[in-house]
């Protein structure tokens, strides 16, 4: 399937790899995108060939969040009309194979999000997690404030969440954001490596063994999702959402008015 926003190969015929591509954007996540994944996320779950998925950036960034020019422009209706976020974002958490972030650069906002949504994230060591969403008027909207909190604590995350600072890769391996953190030179071999692990192992069990994890990270994770998304939508109504999400466009600083 030819896509425009991401790329997708498969290693051994085993592991299928699917590379976000946005370069000039820093690989920011515009909807086109987020159906584009889904649809190779899916494709994956349903070859019978394939054990395990890896998604993966540049080096430069895995993600540096949702797209802010796409975004300042939508009002609060547009938002809540149309469910921005859930239908096309979370199409990774109906797949049953497992999925593992290789993350190199710049994983912010959303981009940090949908690392999370990973079963597991290995790091390269410039890697920088973050969730700057404060800085435009808005808070996370990808299940930031539901699994930044399970992955490395309140304290922390409230941290991460309210000052907007950036973490990097031995911070967030000390944390237990990600799993392990390797050389840049080596993200792709030690990934697909882990990828290839899980790969000889029985899929029955692989896949009891992702629910089984899954059941005791996610207990109440709907509840705090279906929160934290009508306050993300509700922040659309706000002037400060418009001034914070222009002035990053405009490269100026925001001028806040609390309206
Ligand atoms: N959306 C749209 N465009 C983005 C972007 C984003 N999230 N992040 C970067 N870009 C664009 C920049 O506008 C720039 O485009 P131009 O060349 O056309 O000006 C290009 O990518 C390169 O970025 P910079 O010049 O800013 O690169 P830098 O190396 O100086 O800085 C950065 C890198 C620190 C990551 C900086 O780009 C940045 O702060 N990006 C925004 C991060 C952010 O706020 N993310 C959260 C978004 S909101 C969200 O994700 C909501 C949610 O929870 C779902």
């Amino acid at each position: 399937m030819a896509y425009e926003f991401i790329k997708t190969h498969t290693e051994d015929s085993k592991v299928g790899v699917i590379t976000l591509d946005r370069p000039k954007f820093l690989n920011a996540l515009n909807t086109e995108l987020m159906i584009e994944l889904g649809q190779a996320l899916k494709a994956f779950d349903a070859d019978s060939t394939i054990g395990c998925i890896v998604i993966t950036g540049s080096e430069k960034a895995f993600a540096a969040g949702a797209d802010i020019s796409a975004m300042s422009k939508f009002s609060f209706s547009d938002v809540y009309g149309n469910d921005f976020i859930t239908k096309d974002w979370e199409i990774i958490r109906q797949i049953r194979k497992p999925v593992i972030a290789a993350v190199s650069g710049f994983a912010l906002g959303g981009g940090c999000e949908l690392a999370m949504m990973c079963d597991f994230i290995i790091a390269a060591d410039n890697a920088k997690f973050g969730q700057p969403e404060i800085k435009l008027g808005i808070i996370p909207g990808a299940g930031g404030t539901q699994r930044l909190p399970r992955a490395v604590g309140k304290s922390k995350a409230m941290d991460m969440v309210l000052t907007a600072r950036m973490m990097d890769a031995k911070e967030a391996e000390l944390a237990g954001l990600v799993s392990r953190v390797v050389a840049l030179d080596q993200l792709m071999s030690e990934t697909i490596a882990a990828a290839m692990t899980i790969c000889s192992y029985p899929q029955l069990a692989v896949f009891a063994a992702k629910e089984s994890v899954q059941r005791a990270f996610e207990g109440s994770l709907s509840d705090g999702m279906m929160y934290e998304r009508r306050l993300f939508h509700a922040l659309f109504a706000t002037q400060d959402q418009k001034e914070g999400m222009q002035a990053f466009l405009d490269k100026r600083p925001a001028k806040f008015e609390n309206k």
